[in-house]
């Protein structure tokens, strides 16, 4: 069921767990995400970016493939189509196009501009019924081979953009897109305390979930984070049982180069990762 992500995310604020965002790439990708949700009877959240939009052949064709899913794999589950990392025009684009949930990443405007395109984008996403994101403090990354540590999000400014109705905040807590590097801080659970202290209710975001250990996801978790994405570690996981395909020479076994062959292996392996993590976040059996 292709629903917005406010009431799944509601109810695991209250309920101490959290939903996973699994970014998407392609059929192979969505197809093993959704169907570990409804083995699992975990809610989920299909996470797009612009870039996988595009290469996806745009955000309709993303809505057809997801909702064809739904239907034909029979998938009862509560799922979110949600925008990753969305600018002010791609916002207005996911909604046009029919996903149940926008991210507006405006961290990088000046606090007085994220505020004025935020209040707007959420009376536009919430007239569809929409739910939307919006984001504190940027989170880090690699760029140009250089790991920045994560961010820390003014607590004070989160709450000044949860007050203007976004259903979810995502917050910098020295989070990280990507692999962590050896040297890296962990997670900041004081500014956490002091976000959630402020923003109350509201569920929390955690961006960068490839790589967090165990241990602070959870203690994340209990400080009010209810849904954590994780793009790299699936990405990771195909990627490593595709070479293994290769280095085993399966391809050049019988009918070993079609591609549905070729790709099963990294459907499989995406599976498990997101079992695991749907285990570790709780969400099992909470849909
Ligand atoms: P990772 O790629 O580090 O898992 O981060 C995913 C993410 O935060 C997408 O917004």
């Amino acid at each position: 069921m292709l629903v917005s992500a406010t009431e799944m995310l509601n109810k695991a604020k209250a309920g101490h767990y959290a939903v996973g965002q699994f970014n998407i790439n392609n059929l192979e990708w969505t197809k093993a995400i959704l169907l570990t949700a409804q083995e699992l009877n975990s809610p989920v959240i299909l996470g797009v970016s612009e870039g996988a939009g595009k290469y996806m052949g745009g955000y309709k064709t993303v809505v057809g493939m997801v909702k064809g899913l739904i239907e034909e794999q029979k998938i009862t589950v509560p799922v979110a189509l949600h925008l990753d990392h969305g600018s002010y025009d791609h916002c207005y684009k996911c909604l046009e196009a029919g996903f149940s949930s926008i991210m507006f990443d405006g961290s990088h405007y000046p606090i007085d501009e994220n505020v004025a395109k935020t209040t707007e984008l959420v009376k536009a996403a919430h007239d569809k019924g929409v739910s939307i994101e919006a984001e504190v403090g940027a989170i880090g990354g690699e760029e140009d081979g250089v790991v920045g540590m994560g961010e820390c999000a003014d607590p004070k400014e989160c709450k000044a953009i949860a007050d203007l109705g976004v259903d979810f905040l995502a917050a910098g807590i020295g989070n990280i897109h990507g692999k962590y590097p050896e040297n890296w801080a962990g997670l900041s659970f004081e500014t956490l305390d002091a976000i959630q202290q402020l923003t109350g209710e509201l569920p929390l975001v955690l961006h960068g979930g490839t790589g967090i250990p165990a241990d602070m996801i959870k203690k994340a978790i209990s400080l009010g984070v209810a849904k954590i994405n994780v793009n790299t570690e699936c990405q990771l996981s195909f990627t490593a049982a595709t070479r293994k395909y290769f280095e085993e020479g399966k391809d050049q076994v019988g009918k070993g180069y079609d591609p549905r062959k070729v790709l099963a292996p990294g459907f499989e392996a995406i599976k498990a990762t997101v079992k695991e993590k749907m285990e570790l976040f709780g969400s099992v059996g909470k849909a």
